[in-house]
């Protein structure tokens, strides 16, 4: 891990997002949400793993490159800058998901140049973004950990110890692919989503977020982005990648759940919707006595959906 990471610094808003994932078409649409919202590329910031399940690696990281906005390294992109034979996702040993990981990741492994594969190696772990009066560090997974899952039901604890090793106000993190934001103790949590596949909510969309720097406090919109789906996932078929994974790019349900918490498990299939939420001057507090308390700002289905079944389209 650096000593002294990157920092950029935001006079207005942000744009955070997720996985891109080798699809290409969400990146385009993403790019061009960006562009309509003027947005500049340096207040633009990916919280990593350019090449995953879908279909287009090399395009996407070429436009990636091309657009200039930050990007930290995500586990995908850390093993494919090592030429690494796995992923490195973390997925359970036997479990589906790693063996599906066989296909998609060996397709990338084939389809990047050297130039892309040094590219990806020397991205940095982190990034500290500068915005509204507040620090926050920019990772894929944990400060601690590049591939640990943090959902938002995991543990505040877990959240806390890794709040107190980074010293910021919050901490901007990707990996688990959903989106959600937290308020620990007066500090931030906040995932994003990716771009790259659907947030398993049922529906094709995609999210983002915006991070908006007010009087009051710092505004954050978790947003919603239509994208070709339907492009992307014919990519996938006609490389032969996992029917699974090109089938959830329209349906929104992933092929499995294997890495999610049980909350998140039970809400397969429950459409989330876009919001946005304040964190206010007054709640913030790098100290770590400042507060204790912990609430999930958003999403707000997993209180709501603890007890209920899923859809019956899930
Ligand atoms: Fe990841």
């Amino acid at each position: 891990m650096q000593n002294t990471p990157p920092e950029i610094k935001a006079d207005g808003p942000a744009l955070i997002f997720g996985g891109p994932y080798s699809n290409l078409q969400a990146t385009r649409a993403l790019l061009a949400e960006a562009k309509r919202l003027s947005i500049p590329a340096e207040h633009i910031v990916c919280t990593g793993d350019l090449a995953a399940y879908c279909a287009e690696p090399a395009a996407t990281i070429a436009l990636m490159r091309e657009s200039g906005i930050v990007v930290v390294q995500g586990n995908c992109d850390e093993q494919l800058g090592e030429g690494a034979d796995t992923c490195g996702c973390g997925f359970a040993e036997g479990s589906a998901c790693e063996r599906l990981s066989d296909t998609w990741y060996s397709y990338a492994n084939r389809h990047i140049s050297t130039t892309d594969r040094h590219w990806l190696r020397d991205l940095p772990y982190r990034i500290d973004l500068l915005i509204g009066g507040r620090r926050l560090a920019v990772v894929h997974g944990t400060p601690s950990t590049i591939n640990q899952f943090i959902f938002a039901t995991s543990p505040s604890d877990l959240k806390r110890q890794e709040l107190d090793l980074v010293g910021c106000d919050g901490i901007l993190g990707g990996h688990c692919g959903l989106p959600f934001t937290e308020l620990i103790g007066g500090r931030l949590w906040h995932n994003p989503g990716v771009i790259g596949m659907p947030a398993n909510d049922g529906t094709a969309r995609v999210w983002y977020s915006l991070l908006i720097p007010e009087t009051s406090g710092l505004r954050i919109e978790h947003r919603a982005l239509d994208y070709d789906h339907q492009t992307a996932a014919r990519m996938m078929e006609l490389e032969n990648l996992p029917q699974g994974y090109a089938d959830a790019l329209s349906s929104g349900v992933w092929p499995n759940c294997d890495i999610l918490p049980v909350r998140e498990r039970r809400t397969q299939g429950f459409a989330l919707s876009p919001s946005s939420v304040a964190w206010t001057n007054v709640a913030v507090g790098r100290s770590p006595s400042h507060h204790t308390s912990s609430t999930l700002l958003w999403p707000d289905v997993y209180s709501e959906t603890l007890t209920s079944t899923a859809p019956s389209n899930a």
